[in-house]
């Protein structure tokens, strides 16, 4: 078996699209890992509003300065495409309760395909306890205010896919990730 890093992480997901809980994840990743691979999956059971092109280029732009950070995306089981990158471990948030069971049987799963990979779980912040890419699909699409809910990139390509459209700070009050 090759050899694994531990201190490189794969933080999997379908990021349809990324959002400032996904980000600060990763952020907070990098305190325990030196390095973290966004790992986009192509193929889901979800239908993406998104292409797997759309999802990385905005992640890419999202992190283009963080060196630390690697975005890349992935068709396979993820624990294959785990060891073939070397990384120790899974990296996963958990938002509340209800997050719980499906990421333990996912732990579980991964961890009977392959016991040397590590799912490592951070609570997310509470202030993103809330978030999800679906709530703000939704909000995006009635022309919600979703600024500071996910990173700039990701409000422009929003507003241009629903074809709403206004700039952040003119309606609703609340921005900020206060
Ligand atoms: N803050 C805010 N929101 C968060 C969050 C955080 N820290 N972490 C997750 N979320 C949200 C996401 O926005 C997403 O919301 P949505 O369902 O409304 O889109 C939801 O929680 C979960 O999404 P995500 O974290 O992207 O994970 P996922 O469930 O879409 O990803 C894969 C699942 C891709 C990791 C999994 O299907 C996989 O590994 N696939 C590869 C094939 C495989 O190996 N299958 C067997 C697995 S045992």
């Amino acid at each position: 078996m090759a050899d694994l890093n531990p201190r490189l992480a794969v933080y999997p997901g379908t990021f349809d699209p990324l959002t400032m809980g996904h980000v600060s994840l990763i952020r907070r990743g990098l305190k325990v890992f030196d390095q973290v691979i966004l790992a986009i999956a192509e193929s889901t059971p979800k239908k993406t509003l998104f292409t797997i092109g759309e999802r990385v280029a905005l992640a890419k732009e999202v992190f283009r300065d963080d060196t630390n950070i690697i975005v890349d995306s992935f068709d396979s089981l993820l624990i294959d495409y785990v060891a073939e990158k070397g990384a120790g471990s899974v990296l996963r948030g958990l938002r509340a309760v209800s997050d719980f069971e499906y990421e333990f049987q996912m732990a579980l799963m991964n961890r009977k395909l392959d016991r040397e990979i590590q799912t490592v779980f951070m609570i997310t912040d509470f202030k993103w306890m809330y978030l999800s890419s679906t709530i703000v699909k939704e909000v995006a699409m009635y022309g919600g205010d979703i600024c500071g809910l996910v990173p700039g990139p990701v409000v422009k390509a929003l507003h241009i896919r629903y074809g709403t459209g206004y700039g952040c700070g003119d309606k609703h009050g609340q921005h900020g990730d206060d």
